[in-house]
């Protein structure tokens, strides 16, 4: 678990201190789900602070937000301004980000259009979502619990209310030892874990469950789609089974949090050779050293992080 300790706090446009941090406790997203968040990091680089793939992050939230008939009452432009001003404030490197856009204000009643649209960033220090060993591989097993369809909930949103989906399949697998679930769709085919997509490799081919799946469009996902195709790797997206995955030669999970973890075991099997395959180990290198800045070919991907706070965001509400 994350320990959730930062200085500073952005509320709907003034940075408020952790501890004053409050929201109603008959908010409607507390009781119903409904808020979309994000999960972002920020790593030092060549350049300094950085935080990587801001602007998908900012446009996934925006999305996220529309199919619950949300409007952030900020523009794209100023909801990555106001993350670079929280991490500025904060100053906590390498941090993990997490912009919650929800309703605060005390409302019972599910079909809620009306009640105030709000943001929050914080900026926490961050960890390793599946443990300081996740490098070495880590000890998965198919989940018992299913993806909802996306014709239950949207899989392209990343909602709170998803989530408890993710903690079900999360909590049956660490109950039971392994550090990870993976969960499949509706249809049985592979979707993702309960934080990452997920990614096989069978004669030197990537392939990655689509869209048609359920899953969550990840970030990490699309960026280690580009850095295994410029490593020369081609990259397939399409229906996986369980079969593929229990035979495949290498496999991982992709997140923000988790960033790359191999896969060395599915329930009672060994994927591979039961360690980093050679093919994962290339792409774990590029993609730290993408984050880094260390490759100027993915500059792009990074948004510097101002030395001090400026305050160039209104407050709403
Ligand atoms: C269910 C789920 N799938 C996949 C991902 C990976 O997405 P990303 O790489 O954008 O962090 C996440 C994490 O946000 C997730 O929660």
């Amino acid at each position: 678990m994350m320990a959730a300790n930062g200085k500073k706090i952005w509320m709907d446009g003034r940075l408020v201190n952790f501890a004053d941090a409050h929201v109603h406790v008959l908010s409607h997203t507390l009781h119903y789900g409904v808020g979309l968040f994000e999960g972002i990091r920020a790593y030092p680089t060549t350049r300094g602070a950085a935080v990587f793939r801001l602007k998908e992050h900012v446009q996934r939230l925006i999305t996220s937000a529309k199919f619950y008939h949300m409007t952030i009452p900020y523009s794209a432009a100023e909801i990555e301004e106001a993350i670079l001003q929280t991490q500025a404030a904060n100053g906590i490197i390498p941090s993990y980000i997490r912009p919650l856009v929800y309703r605060g204000e005390p409302a019972l009643g599910v079909k809620n259009l009306e009640g105030k649209v709000s943001l929050a960033i914080a900026v926490i220090p961050a960890k390793k979502y599946l443990g300081d060993s996740s490098e070495a591989g880590v000890r998965a097993k198919i989940s018992p619990f299913r993806k909802p369809h996306s014709d239950a909930n949207p899989s392209f949103a990343k909602a709170s209310g998803n989530y408890i989906n993710s903690y079900l399949a999360g909590v049956d697998a660490l109950k039971e030892g392994y550090e990870e679930a993976i969960l499949l769709d509706a249809n049985g085919y592979l979707a993702e874990g309960t934080g990452e997509n997920i990614f096989l490799v069978r004669d030197g081919t990537l392939y990655t469950p689509g869209l048609e799946s359920d899953i969550l469009v990840g970030v990490t996902r699309d960026s280690v789609i580009h850095l295994a195709t410029d490593l020369g790797y081609p990259v397939v997206q399409k229906l996986l089974s369980v079969n593929e995955l229990i035979s495949a030669d290498e496999a991982f999970f992709t997140g923000t949090y988790a960033e790359i973890a191999p896969i060395k075991e599915v329930g009672s099997y060994t994927i591979g050779v039961g360690a980093p395959g050679p093919v994962t180990r290339k792409v774990m290198t590029a993609f730290q050293r993408a984050l880094r800045g260390e490759d100027a070919k993915y500059a792009s991907w990074l948004s510097p992080v101002p030395a001090l706070p400026r305050a160039t965001v209104r407050a709403r509400g």
